[in-house]
């Protein structure tokens, strides 16, 4: 019996599979964190990853109001990126949120975030607000990254949110942006 040569450049081909595919996401979840101010205003009954399948990751999240209709919404986006520590970088946009979902033209980095969110909530229509806001395995791809003009490393969106007028709550997300090359 003879033991068959496998090529080098198969191996080579297989090695470069294994590489590309352990390095699956060009944009990744690393962490989520959500708090509400106030129990008796809203409250966060999910805020989760999950793990949906090898190497996929979605975003979970489910705040409940409890008192409706929402009719007015500021919103504060402020981008951080890590050096030693997380310092602010790029981003610091206020919204408001019902004059956004009117007219999304005025805010664009408002819009791109809330084209990566719409398709995965019920975050999608104009105000009044009757109900729960729910997010459901909200999956990042490599086209959402490609419209941010961002370089490689840590980062964290800190999304604060006023309804009324009143600081409600907050959310931060922490991703990690790898091109596997540097721009
Ligand atoms: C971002 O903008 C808000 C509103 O103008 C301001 O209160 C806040 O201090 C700013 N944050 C940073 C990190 O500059
Ligand atoms: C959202 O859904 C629309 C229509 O199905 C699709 O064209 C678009 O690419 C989706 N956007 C994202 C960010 O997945
Ligand atoms: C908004 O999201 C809800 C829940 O996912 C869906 O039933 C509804 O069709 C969506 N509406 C629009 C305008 O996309």
């Amino acid at each position: 019996m003879r033991v068959p040569i496998i090529p080098i450049r198969v191996l080579t081909f297989v090695a470069m599979i294994l590489i590309l595919h352990g390095s699956d996401g060009l944009f990744k979840y690393k962490n989520i964190k959500c708090k509400c101010y106030e129990k008796s205003y809203c409250e966060f009954k999910k805020c989760e990853l999950k793990v949906l399948g090898r190497g996929i990751v979605g975003l979970n999240m489910h705040v409940q109001a409890k008192q409706l209709p929402i009719t007015s919404v500021k919103a504060i986006l402020t981008m951080f990126r890590q050096f030693s520590g997380y310092r602010p970088f790029l981003y610091n946009v206020t919204v408001d949120i019902c004059g956004f979902l009117k007219n999304p033209k005025r805010f664009p980095f408002f819009s791109m975030v809330h084209d990566a969110i719409r398709n995965f909530s019920n975050f999608n229509h104009s105000c009044p607000y009757n109900d729960d806001i729910i997010i459901d395995r909200m999956v990042l791809n490599d086209e959402m990254i490609s419209r941010m003009p961002v370089p490689n490393g840590f980062y964290k969106l800190l999304v604060a949110v006023a309804t009324e007028g009143i600081w409600r709550g907050e959310v931060e997300a922490y991703v990690e942006v790898n091109l596997g090359y540097d721009r």
